[in-house]
Formats: structure tokens, C-alpha cells, sequence
């Protein structure tokens, strides 16, 4: 069944929606985003990765400075949308490492990630990919 995907999927251009971005990263910085890509699988239950599709989260398309709660028609908490976070590298870890904190009372539903690393990995690459 995987066989058959993959196949299916080198057949199709469109496939990859990150094939672009990645062939233009070097190779050492190629690993890092594939690991980050990685450390985001479940971030897409939540959020649409690539489209404006309103999910249980909001898609995070364009999200590196913006300010929290930026996506206008988004059912956001009132503590996400009134606070005053603006989203880069340092923030997006932080909140990442216990949503709660960052911005106590929000709605994502989502474990704090302790590992440093696989943090600053998906931290990458939501900065390649949303910059
Ligand atoms: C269970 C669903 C769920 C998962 C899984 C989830 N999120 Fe969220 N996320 C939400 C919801 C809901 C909100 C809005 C919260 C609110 O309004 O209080 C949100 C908000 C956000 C925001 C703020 C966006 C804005 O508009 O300002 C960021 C950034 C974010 N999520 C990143 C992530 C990342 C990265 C992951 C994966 C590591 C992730 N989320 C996993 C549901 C989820």
C-alpha cells in the first residue's frame, strides 16, 4: 500500500506541497526542515499547512509576524485574540514549549514540547515555510 502511494505520489507533480522550498535549501538545512516537517505532523489535524482552511485551529499561512489571532472569520478565544504576541522564532518556541504559558486560557489543546530540539527544528521550518 505505501509502495503504491509513493509511486503514485513521484508521479504527480503537486505531491510534495514543500518540494519547491526544500530543492532550494542546503543539505545540512534540508535535514533540519524534513526533521521539522516531521515534528508538525499533528499540527495538521488542527491547521491546514498550506491553504486558509478554518480546521479546529486557524491556518497559520503567513504567521511569522503577525500578531495572535490574526486570521479575520477564526472563532478565536478571547484570550488568543486579544493578546499582544507577535509570532516569530522566539515566541512561536515558547509557546510551543507550553501553549499555556505564553498565552494562558487559549484553546489549543496541545502538550507542551520538551525537547529543545525538536522544537527548534519545527520552529525552522514553519519559519522556511511561512516566512
Ligand atoms: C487539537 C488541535 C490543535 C493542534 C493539534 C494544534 N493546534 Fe495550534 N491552535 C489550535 C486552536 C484551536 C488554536 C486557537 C486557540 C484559541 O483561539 O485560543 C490554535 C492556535 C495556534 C497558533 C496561533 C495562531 C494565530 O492565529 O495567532 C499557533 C501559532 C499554533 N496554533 C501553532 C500550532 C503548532 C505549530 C502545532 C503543532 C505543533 C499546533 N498548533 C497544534 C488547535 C490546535
Amino acid at each position: 500500500m505505501l509502495g503504491v502511494c509513493l509511486l503514485a505520489c513521484s508521479a504527480l507533480t503537486g505531491c510534495d506541497p514543500f518540494s519547491d522550498v526544500r530543492a532550494g535549501l542546503n543539505p545540512s538545512d534540508r535535514e533540519r526542515f524534513d526533521r521539522g516537517l516531521r515534528a508538525a505532523t499533528p499540527c495538521w489535524s488542527c491547521h491546514d499547512p498550506t491553504g486558509d482552511a478554518l480546521k479546529i485551529g486557524p491556518p497559520l499561512r503567513g504567521l511569522f509576524g503577525q500578531t495572535a489571532g490574526f486570521v479575520k472569520g477564526f472563532p478565536y478565544s478571547s484570550e488568543m485574540r486579544e493578546s499582544p504576541v507577535e509570532w516569530d522564532e522566539n515566541t512561536l518556541d515558547r509557546f510551543l514549549a507550553n501553549p499555556q504559558w505564553l498565552i494562558p486560557q487559549n484553546r489549543m489543546i496541545f502538550a507542551p514540547m520538551t525537547d529543545a530540539r525538536t522544537r527548534a527544528d519545527l520552529v525552522f521550518f514553519m519559519g522556511v515555510i511561512y516566512r
